[in-house]
């Protein structure tokens, strides 16, 4: 039997993840690793602050990038997060000296993942990022690795678990968006800057990463068609529940003749539709291609825990041999052009919810701005229990183009009838 090897690890960032990785060291003799981690230092905002964890027989780095670089560290674990700053700055120190990166951060690797990979394809180091994508589901390993031989045509799914949260939250307490958004920071969901998780921001930046990986697509962030839960409130929701539906924050990266579309967006799905079930902050992701049909993965996709774990499946590869090609597709060999989903031709029914006056002639002039559109209503619910002078009003439309039900919506912005900006949703299939 060979002796075990041992991996030295600079840990930048101790929150909530990288705390939950320190405990999952300092437990090591629990797992079934197939050698020792050892600590060498850690880097963090504040040396002081009392974590739940004994951090002091390590050595300390105010700056990541001089830890990155340590000649102590074989691993550097990134756990700063941001797309820019100390973050990229020590991923990039790090993989040129040559040593193995594990990071959990999804903005660096969509915004700037071809230049990191090319940087480790260079040193043959690995730089591994499994923890950046739907936290402890396992999917950047299975799809580069297990399904590198599926001809991928759809990748679809949850991937935040601070929206999924919130919109499951609203549903079941009949409490607004902010309240419940506080809540999910509170338990951990959401990232530092919880804008990044309810405009979508943080869906697309692991969609983008996924479809790297599915396609072999060119990652360019700014293709990415990206609207969050933000302008979601309780009135959409409890509309959706009183015609059958749930609404989803919903990634989909689909490849057509012309490249790879990537968006984000909150949807309508039947209530026993499978992505409908997926409650509170638990991700899924469903995979579909030939030959093996629609693979589906679903798990907790935030917080320490499963965050945690994740990062050390990915330490734990590095005992395992040498590095891959961090996409599987080597950088060089990325090709297809990703294209913007201005998706203005989707064919789909639309969710339609606006406000109007409750007065005489409203509901004309709204069902005039359908007809002159050519978009035709399928279903439409009206709530004036809540007793205000506007009158709250939804719409499922029959299957019509984005492009008509977006011109129906703002001819009925304009009507004199319509006090809230109407908001257009998918309705899945
Ligand atoms: N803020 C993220 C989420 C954490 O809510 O899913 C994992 O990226």
């Amino acid at each position: 039997m060979t002796e075990k090897k041992t991996l030295r690890l600079g840990i930048a960032g101790l929150g909530n993840v990288g705390v939950g990785l320190v405990k999952l060291v300092q437990g090591q003799q629990e797992l079934r690793l197939a050698g020792n981690l050892e600590i060498s230092a850690v880097s963090a905002r504040s040396k002081t602050r009392d974590r739940g964890i004994d951090v002091s027989g390590y050595g300390w780095e105010d700056d990541p990038v001089k830890l990155a670089t340590s000649d102590d560290v074989d691993v550097f674990v990134e756990l700063i997060g941001g797309s820019d700053g100390p973050a990229r700055a020590s991923i990039e120190a790090a993989l040129r000296a040559g040593k193995h990166v594990v990071t959990a951060n999804k903005a660096v690797i969509a915004e700037h993942g071809a230049l990191l990979a090319e940087l480790a394809e260079e040193n043959n180091v690995h730089l591994l990022f499994d923890a950046a994508v739907a936290g402890g589901v396992p999917i950047v390993r299975v799809l580069r690795d297990s399904l590198s031989s599926v001809d991928v045509q759809r990748v679809s799914g949850i991937l935040n678990g601070t929206c999924n949260y919130i919109l499951t939250e609203m549903l079941a307490t009949g409490q607004e968006y902010t309240p419940v958004l506080a809540d999910a920071q509170k338990l951990g969901y959401a990232e530092a800057d919880p804008y990044l998780d309810v405009s979508g921001m943080d869906a697309a930046h692991k969609a983008l990463i996924l479809s790297v990986i599915a396609f072999g697509a060119k990652p360019d962030f700014s293709k990415v068609r990206v609207s969050g839960v933000d302008q979601i409130d309780g009135l959409d929701i409890k509309f959706a529940d009183k015609m059958g539906y749930r609404i989803r924050l919903v990634t989909e990266s689909t490849k057509s003749e012309s490249g790879v579309r990537c968006s984000v967006a909150p949807a309508l799905f039947k209530v026993d539709h499978p992505l409908a079930q997926i409650s509170g902050p638990t991700n899924a992701i469903m995979v579909e291609g030939d030959p093996v049909g629609s693979v589906t993965m679903a798990g907790p996709g935030a917080g320490e825990g499963p965050t945690a774990s994740a990062v050390m499946g990915d330490i734990t590869r590095i005992f395992q041999g040498p590095a891959t090609p961090p996409f599987g597709t080597s950088v060089s060999e990325l090709n297809a052009e990703m294209i913007q989903s201005s998706g203005e031709n989707t064919q789909s029914v639309w969710f339609i919810r606006t406000k109007l006056s409750d007065k005489s002639g409203a509901l004309a002039e709204l069902s005039k701005a359908f007809a002159l559109c050519e978009v035709s209503v399928d279903q439409m619910h009206q709530d004036s229990s809540a007793g205000e002078a506007a009158a709250p009003i939804a719409i499922m439309t029959h299957p019509c183009t984005r492009k008509a039900a977006e011109a129906a919506a703002s001819m009925i912005e304009k009507l004199d009838a319509c006090v809230d900006k109407p908001r257009v949703l998918r309705v899945e299939a």
